[in-house]
């Protein structure tokens, strides 16, 4: 039998207390919804329908997948969103249901429960849980067949201490989810038509109903409000954490680490405390992390040092750089190598050649900076008009003093000396000194002022 996913996701997320849609909410950089479809794709089926709700943000924001988007007008329960989708899935069809806000489940635990569970049972993924709470209960009769599965708001005293649970993973054909589907009621606590009574009404055809062990309890954590967010984040980040140092990056607190995204690494790699990794990182070996750095699509080579406080997005840090602390490095930037950034230095869509330093003070916006050149402490790349943004040019060796202005378009020659405090509105010729500031001049006999005598 061929297979479809139907994920769900249409909840309305009350437990979140959000505006945004809970199944978009991020753990470690990509939202829920988001990994359930990835984990989808992977069992490579025929179609993948998403059960959507509440405005058209889940579709929008995903809208780059194929997916087949179903939606639930009102959310009236998990069975009546699978009844949605159900109308466009062909019965030969094998469906498989993941739920959105269930992030973590593995390829290999469903391939195990489609595997496992023969092609006309009902398959349920389970899990023992030390704490049950919020999950509907297995219930068993006395030859240990599974025959109901009942929710924590309707549960009895006896049956709120199970501890195996309904993970919300299933499987069974299409026709059959039609058939059983088509005879739920919502005649319980939530008065909703919940998916899970299929149970009761396949055990009584004697359908095999088979439970299938997840592999772990976090891989069926379902996330409901923010406690369970941040509990499964947590989770995440220490399994990143992990990977790198085996990979051969020593973090100094794995605790202290944050990766929302995906991370390249050589080795002998050091992280400090408190770093970020956005987006696409790649680090390469001998480079090293300081305490309080922020870092998003960024790539590293070798022998790099950032030293703490630097904020760096969409930037080429080429080997040997040494950055910070406490620069900021904007979208744009490439650096190639050796060259050194110091504090209090802004860059923004600029590119700087070998060896080149610019230690302290500085803003270089929309600059083109050629080889060893010097840029003094407060040198202003004033590149913008009010209206647009124009280009610098500083050409191979050049010296720029400090605290200059340099007014673009403009272009600093090769070898090119600019004595401080100048401000440069017109190219400067290469190999020469331009100066560009009031002379100094002295008062001869001049009085220190008095002050007036009162009368
Ligand atoms: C559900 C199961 C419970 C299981 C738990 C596992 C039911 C009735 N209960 O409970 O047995 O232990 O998951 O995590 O199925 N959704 C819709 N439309 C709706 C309602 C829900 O698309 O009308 C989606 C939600 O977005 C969510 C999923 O279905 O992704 C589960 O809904 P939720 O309300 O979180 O169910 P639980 O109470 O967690
Ligand atoms: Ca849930």
């Amino acid at each position: 039998m061929e297979l479809t996913v139907v994920i769900l996701a249409a909840g309305q997320s009350k437990r979140m207390n959000t505006a945004l849609s809970k199944v978009l909410h991020p753990l470690a950089g990509t939202s829920l919804l988001e990994r359930v479809i990835k984990t989808a794709q992977s069992l490579n089926p025929k179609d993948i329908y998403v059960v959507y709700g509440n405005g058209d943000q889940v579709k929008e924001s995903l809208q780059h997948y194929p997916i087949k988007w179903i939606k639930q007008e009102k959310q009236l329960g998990t069975g009546h969103a699978v009844l949605q989708a159900l109308p466009s899935i062909d019965d030969q069809q094998r469906v498989l249901i993941l739920y959105g806000d269930v992030p973590l489940i593995s390829k290999e635990t469903l391939t195990k429960l489609i595997h496992d569970a023969p092609q006309n049972s009902l398959g349920i993924l389970i899990v023992n849980r030390v704490n049950p709470f919020g999950y509907g209960r297995i219930i068993k009769d006395n030859q240990n067949n599974i025959i109901a599965i009942v929710e924590q708001k309707d549960a009895t005293t006896e049956q709120l201490k199970i501890t195996q649970i309904n993970t919300g993973f299933l499987t069974a054909s299409a026709k059959q989810l039609k058939k059983w589907l088509s005879k739920i009621k919502n005649d319980n606590a939530q008065q909703e038509y919940y998916l899970t009574d299929i149970v009761t009404l396949a055990a009584k055809e004697q359908c095999p109903i088979v439970g299938i062990n997840a592999n772990s309890e976090i891989e069926v954590q379902g996330i409901n409000d923010r406690i369970e967010l941040a509990k499964v984040e947590r989770y995440c980040q220490m399994q990143i954490a992990q990977q790198l140092m085996l990979s051969g990056v020593t973090i100094v607190d794995p605790a202290r680490l944050d990766v929302r995204g995906e991370i390249k690494t050589g080795r002998d790699i050091l992280i400090d405390i408190n770093v970020v990794l956005e987006g696409n990182i790649q680090i390469d070996d001998n480079s090293m992390i300081g305490s309080n750095v922020y870092l998003k699509n960024v790539k590293i080579g070798k022998n790099v040092i950032i030293k703490p406080n630097c904020v760096i997005e969409d930037a080429v840090i080429n080997d040997g750089c040494q950055i910070g602390p406490f620069a900021r490095i904007r979208p744009g930037t490439q650096l190639a190598k050796n060259v050194h950034i110091g504090n209090f230095v802004e860059l923004k869509n600029s590119q700087v050649d070998e060896n080149t330093k610019a230690s302290h003070l500085s803003y270089l916006g929309d600059a083109i900076i050629g080889k060893n050149v010097n840029i003094g402490c407060g040198t202003i790349t004033c590149n913008y008009d009010g209206a647009n943004k124009y280009q610098t040019i500083i050409k191979d060796g050049a010296f720029i003093g400090s605290d200059s202005q340099l007014i673009a378009p403009i272009t600093i020659g090769e070898n090119a000396y600019i004595g401080s405090g100048s401000t440069v509105a017109k190219d400067a010729p290469a190999g020469k000194l331009t100066i560009a500031r009031a002379k100094q001049v002295t008062i001869e006999n001049w009085k220190p002022p008095k002050k007036d005598k009162k009368e």
